[in-house]
């Protein structure tokens, strides 16, 4: 069905270069950039806006992969779409109207994804699978990168791969993955690999292709 795609997480990259942190990865054979936006509200945590990933987007053509974990996402999300986001997500846990987030991202032009805490039964995405192009699916509680990966997930995922059916939607998974877990999920039916900390542990562009290439053919 899809292709497998590497989306390195530059929440652990070097934020006082991300520019060439992102050139770098690229480089280094990423598909897709994910982007994690923490509001220290909906996860323990704070990382970045719409400003540093607007200072990101001439650098590279790659596919923004926004993750979204801010609640209220909906006064928001226009911001990220102008600052070049290509996918924007959003927790499903985030707000108390999914489906209508999901239009407005679609409203903008822009391809719209839903993400589940580990707790969450993927039951609540049942009725929002015309409303979506990606599910993501968190194999840690969110908040910090370099987590280890939640087994449980492994089941999700084939749940979700069976809901979604032939449906063109992507399944990504985000949190503990590095070259045995990418094995697993990937065989459970998830095609879009986020990694942070197994990728940006390295120290060059020859490190990163290793990391992503082990992680893309484990
Ligand atoms: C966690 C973030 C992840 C995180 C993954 O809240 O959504 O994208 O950066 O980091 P690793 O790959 O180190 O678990
Ligand atoms: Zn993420």
């Amino acid at each position: 069905t899809h292709p497998i795609r590497i989306a390195p997480s530059i929440l652990a990259a070097n934020f006082s270069q991300l520019g060439q942190e992102v050139r770098d990865v690229v480089d280094a054979g990423a598909d897709w950039i994910h982007l994690d936006v923490m509001d220290g509200h909906f996860v323990p945590n704070i990382t970045f806006g719409p400003d540093v990933i607007k200072s990101l987007r001439p650098h590279t053509q790659a596919t923004f992969d926004c993750h979204l974990m801010i609640s209220p996402a909906d006064p928001f999300l226009e911001a990220f779409a102008k600052a070049g986001c290509d996918i924007i997500t959003v927790h499903a846990e985030a707000g108390p109207h999914l489906h209508r987030s999901l239009q407005t991202v679609r409203s903008l032009g822009k391809k719209a994804g839903v993400s589940l805490n580990p707790a969450t039964p993927e039951s609540v995405i049942e009725y929002v699978l015309d409303a979506v192009d990606l599910i993501l699916v968190m194999t840690v509680n969110p908040g910090f990168g370099g987590q280890k990966f939640i087994g449980a997930m492994e089941e999700k995922i084939r749940r979700i791969k069976a809901m979604v059916g032939d449906r063109p939607i992507e399944i990504e998974v985000d949190g503990g993955i590095a070259p045995e877990t990418a094995d697993i999920v990937a065989r459970a039916g998830a095609n879009v690999l986020v990694a942070g900390s197994a990728i940006f542990k390295g120290d060059s562009v020859e490190a990163y292709r290793g990391a992503i290439e082990a992680i893309r053919s484990p």
